[in-house]
This record gives C-alpha cells, sequence and structure tokens, in this order.
C-alpha cells in the first residue's frame, strides 16, 4: 500500500488511518479523501496546523476554510442552525453540500479558519474523511489538495504530483465519486443564497428546502475564495465550441462531436452517454490529462446548465477566465 513519491507517503486503509491521526495530532497536514474532491486537512483548532495549509497551498490571502465534522453535535458545539439549514443537514449530511452558519461564540475553531468573519463554513463529509473525524474527536479545516490556482487533485497520484513535495502524507482513496466541490449555500431570514455551485445541484436542493436559491451575489463577495481564475490549467481554454481549430485539444461531451474532431490533438469525453454525473465526475482529471497532452488550447463542446451542469459549467468559466497570474 506504499508507493514511491517526492516527499509524501502515499497510504491506504488503516495504516493510513493510524498516520494521519499521529500527523493531525501533532499539528500536521495531510491530504485525505472525500467524495467530492480531495482535501488538505489540518485540525480546525489548531492555529499552527491552519496556518500551514494555507502556506501549503501557497495561498495568497487568508480565504475562510470549511471546517468538516462527522456528527450533528459536532456541528452544533460550531455553528447555529437555523430550521431551514438543519432541514438540508439532515436531508444532504454526509455529503456534498456546505453550509454557511452563524459561528458560535466560544467554540474551538481558530480564527484563522473565518479569516475574521462572523460566519463559519460547516459540511459533513462521506466515508473516510468522516471516521478521521470521529477518530480524532476534533473537526478539520480542509480546503481542495491543490496549490493555489490548479486544478483540484480528485485522486492521490494528482495529489501528489501537486503537492507531494510538501507535505508527509496522501492518503490513497481512489478517485473521487463526485469529481468537484461540494455545494456551498447559506441561508438568511429563511432565504437561501447560493454560494457556490458544486457536487449537490440546485434544483435537488430546492426540492428539500421548498424555496428557490437566490443566485445573483449582489450582496457583494460572499465567499471570497471564488476568484474567476481558480481553476486553472496551463492551457488555454475555449469554451462551447461547435468547429475545432488546428492544434487545438477537445473536451467533448455526449454522442455528437464538433466539426474538425477527427483532428483534434488529444480527444477525451466526460460523458459519451451526456450523463452530467459522469461528466463532473470526470472533469477535472479529464482538464488534466488534456493539459498534459501539451495542447495550447483546450476546446470545449457545450455543457447543459441543468443539473449538476451548473456546477461543472462554472468550473469550465474559471478555467477559461483571464490569469491573475
Ligand atoms: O468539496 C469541498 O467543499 C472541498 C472538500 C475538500 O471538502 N473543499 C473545498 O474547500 O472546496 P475550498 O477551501 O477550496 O473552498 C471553500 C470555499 C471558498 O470559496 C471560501 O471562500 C468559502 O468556501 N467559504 C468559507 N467560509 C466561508 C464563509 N464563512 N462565508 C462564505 N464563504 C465561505
Ligand atoms: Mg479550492
Amino acid at each position: 500500500t506504499k508507493r514511491s513519491s517526492q516527499v509524501a507517503e502515499i497510504l491506504m486503509g488503516n495504516q493510513a488511518m493510524e498516520r494521519a491521526l499521529a500527523l493531525l495530532a501533532a499539528g500536521e497536514v495531510v491530504a485525505i479523501p472525500t467524495e467530492t474532491v480531495y482535501g488538505l486537512a489540518g485540525d480546525a483548532t489548531n492555529g499552527q496546523a491552519v496556518a500551514r495549509i494555507f502556506e501549503t497551498k501557497g495561498r495568497p490571502h487568508f480565504n475562510p476554510l470549511i471546517a468538516h465534522v462527522a456528527s450533528m453535535a459536532m456541528a452544533e458545539t460550531i455553528a447555529e442552525f437555523d430550521p431551514l439549514s438543519r432541514r438540508l443537514a439532515e436531508a444532504f449530511w454526509p455529503g456534498p453540500l456546505t453550509l454557511v452558519l452563524p459561528h458560535r461564540a466560544g467554540s474551538n475553531i481558530h480564527p484563522l479558519v473565518t479569516a475574521g468573519l462572523d460566519t463559519i463554513a460547516l459540511r459533513m463529509p462521506r466515508g473516510f474523511g468522516s471516521d478521521l473525524i470521529a477518530a480524532l474527536g476534533r473537526p478539520l479545516a480542509a480546503p481542495s489538495a491543490n496549490s493555489s490556482g490548479k486544478i483540484s487533485g480528485t485522486t492521490a497520484e494528482a495529489v501528489d504530483a501537486d503537492l507531494g513535495g510538501r507535505i508527509k502524507l496522501v492518503v490513497d482513496g481512489g478517485a473521487t465519486q463526485v469529481g468537484l466541490e461540494s455545494t456551498i449555500v447559506k441561508a438568511e431570514d429563511g432565504e437561501l443564497r447560493l454560494l457556490r455551485p458544486g457536487g449537490i445541484s440546485a434544483e435537488e436542493i430546492e426540492a428539500v428546502a421548498g424555496t428557490k436559491l437566490l443566485r445573483n451575489n449582489d450582496a457583494g463577495i460572499e465567499a471570497p475564495g471564488m476568484m474567476l481564475s481558480h481553476y486553472a490549467p496551463g492551457a488555454a481554454m475555449r469554451l462551447n465550441v461547435s468547429t475545432l481549430e488546428p492544434g487545438e485539444a477537445l473536451l467533448g461531451f455526449g454522442p455528437t462531436r464538433a466539426a474538425g474532431a477527427a483532428n483534434a490533438a488529444a480527444f477525451l469525453n466526460l460523458s459519451e452517454t451526456g450523463d452530467l454525473r459522469e461528466a463532473a465526475s470526470n472533469l477535472f482529471s479529464h482538464m488534466q490529462a488534456l493539459d498534459r497532452s501539451g495542447a495550447r488550447t483546450i476546446a470545449v463542446e457545450p455543457v447543459p446548465y441543468d443539473g449538476l451542469g451548473e456546477a461543472i459549467n462554472d468550473r469550465l468559466a474559471r478555467a477559461a477566465a483571464p490569469r491573475d497570474s
């Protein structure tokens, strides 16, 4: 279960659990699988550990992080739940939904996690993450396991290639199930605002909430980490193409191809059958693979906006945006 790497150990199963617990208890950061993307996890109550998360990612700003919990009881010690948020937690936790809630006074979360906000983002992951948090008995702060500005890692290999030289452990849980980050919502006065589309579609949330999600973020930047050029491959991206230019790699969707597809420098299909769940789970690994093909531009066929298509189009737009650096 151990493979060679730059510095990081790559472990699975019980070995991974024991090593992760020891490192986290010592204030170190470890990369762990969740059902959405891999997370770069540290003890959310330990300021040194949280500072190491920012340092390891090379994050230019102290953007607030999501605190991950293993139980409703743990969540209640950290945040105050209004009835609507509680209903969503009951319906979707554990799972790819993050709730932004008022931060409870006197919680043991280190202030660096919230970057000085009086709210906190909370999520209960499925699988290894929850087991780890329960065993540690403390919440974990965990942004996606990627250097700032890079694509979120969805396999242990991708995480190791990006961060392996800077961390001691990557827990290998295979390819993540959902493939993109959690949906972030915030309840305010009985209304629900979508701060980031993600692994649970707006329609699924609206069905449980019984209310429409507000989308336009007229109240200012509410998810400060959502810089436009966040998900950036090295190649340029050209979206919604119906005709391929010479030399471009093609990221396809569905059974029908853009004109000129036969001449693509490289080709991968997000989903042959047009299944948005499958497309979401393939999105980051396919972008990375086409990036590695060396093509200067990745052309992307149109992806519909319904269901998980909203989150897929959001990540594609970020990857295509002008780069900060
Ligand atoms: O699926 C996920 O959510 C993954 C896995 C690892 O759990 N995590 C993740 O974390 O995507 P990160 O740090 O890459 O994104 C967290 C987002 C950022 O855009 C941040 O600005 C926003 O959550 N956020 C955190 N706290 C917030 C708050 N109090 N109010 C509004 N937005 C907040
Ligand atoms: Mg991220």
